[in-house]
């Protein structure tokens, strides 16, 4: 497969590289230390297009392919992974969900200020006892007529606190099981939905996770996404893509410490020569890229099979799979290399190390995507 990148694409990835330079890196340490959400960065963001990269720009979105938006994705998480995750949610979790299978009315009241970054969205699947096993859904959401009553709690949700829009996964029928799940769009200020604490997280410490608590809230039917019961697909089909930006954010932290190992390695003497020219440092490099770069074309396949139409459930796992084992490996390797100086926060590769952990967790543990992959191999 040719993954030679178009003058655009290249366009893009650099606008995102110069981004995460000179607006991510300079308040990302302070940002990881105080839990601080990159406000004004989020709305930067949202003024170069990064918030909404595949939205068809007729709803104010900027109209790319996937692999444009895994080229930012890369980027934007070699320097900032908790930037990236709002990046990622916002884009293939809620707009992506929205224009596949949103109503026109839905379409236009919401995606234009997501795709601008005006207000953020959150994707709200998981739940205290329904994390991986996500037909489990205790939350529920009963018919009343014209509208659904919303009860239960969510957990781990990114952009819990500061999003506007959530799109909430809950069981309206228990008996059909999965076939009785719907996705509600919730607002923010809707009468009995209340924001639980910020969890106090080892990496993407700058972005806002939180619990979400429902209590009786009525949500009008004219905010189901899809039909009766089409809940649990939208939410399987959205995560599919979803894994794609998440594999881009693994790669990017895996590239993003070995740029700075790589770096330090030519700078910093030991035994009389710089630590790049003893075999030891050398070969920890060559494992290193070699494994970056596999995992980059394990990125690029599934974006491109998304981009020409074909299934990418099985690439997507394969991708998210091994680029976040890379992830943690490499990040690993760059401490490593970095000696005591890596585990001091001014050298980043720490932060990067503790980021790369989620990797392997949201959007499906790695053990899911192994699910994933063997079930599709084996049918
Ligand atoms: N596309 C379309 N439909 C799909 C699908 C896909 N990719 N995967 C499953 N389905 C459908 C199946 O066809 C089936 O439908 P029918 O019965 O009508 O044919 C239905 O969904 C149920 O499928 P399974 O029997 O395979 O379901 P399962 O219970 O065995 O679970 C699973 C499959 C892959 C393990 C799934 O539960 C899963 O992906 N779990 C992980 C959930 C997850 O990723 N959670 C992360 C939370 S979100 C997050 O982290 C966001 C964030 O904040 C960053």
């Amino acid at each position: 497969m040719d993954f030679k990148l178009t003058e655009e694409q290249e366009l893009i990835k650099q606008a995102a590289r110069d981004f995460a330079q000179n607006e991510l890196l300079s308040g990302v340490i302070e940002r990881d230390e105080q839990q601080k959400f990159p406000e004004e960065e989020v709305k930067k963001m949202g003024e170069l297009g990064f918030m909404g990269m595949m939205v068809d720009p007729k709803y104010g979105g900027s109209g790319l392919d996937t692999l444009s938006y895994v080229l930012a994705m890369e980027e934007l998480s070699k320097v900032d992974a908790s930037s990236s995750v709002i990046v990622s949610v916002n884009n293939s979790l809620v707009c992506w969900g929205l224009e596949a299978y949103g109503t026109e009315e839905q379409k236009e009241k919401y995606l234009p200020r997501l795709a601008a970054g005006e207000i953020i969205g959150a994707f709200c699947l998981s739940e205290p006892e329904a994390g991986s096993d996500a037909t489990s859904q205790k939350t529920t959401a009963i018919d009343h007529g014209d509208h659904y009553l919303l009860n239960g709690t969510k957990n781990w949700i990114t952009n819990g606190g500061t999003a506007s829009v959530y799109l909430v996964i809950a069981q309206t029928d228990k008996e059909k099981k999965h076939r009785g799940i719907n996705a509600l769009i919730v607002e923010k200020d809707m009468e009995g939905f209340v924001i639980g604490p910020k969890e106090n997280k080892l990496g993407i410490r700058g972005s806002d996770t939180h619990s979400l608590i429902f209590n009786d809230v009525k949500v009008p039917k004219e905010n189901r996404i899809g039909e009766d019961g089409f809940g649990f697909k939208f939410a399987m089909k959205t995560l599919a893509g979803g894994r794609i930006g998440i594999a881009a954010q693994a790669l990017g932290i895996a590239a993003g410490a070995y740029e700075l190992a790589l770096k330090y390695s030519k700078e910093r003497k030991a035994f009389g020569t710089e630590i790049s020219n003893h075999q030891a440092i050398a070969f920890k490099l060559a494992d290193m890229h070699t494994q970056i770069q596999a995992a980059r074309l394990l990125v690029y396949q599934a974006a491109k099979d998304k981009d020409n139409g074909e299934n990418y459930d099985l690439s997507g796992a394969m991708a998210k799979l091994y680029a976040s084992q890379v992830a943690m490996e490499t990040t690993v390797e760059a401490v490593q290399i970095h000696g005591g100086n890596g585990f001091v926060k001014d050298y980043h590769v720490e932060r990067l190390m503790r980021d790369a952990k989620i990797t392997q967790i949201y959007e499906g543990t790695s053990e899911i995507q192994k699910i994933v992959i063997s079930r599709s191999i084996l049918n």
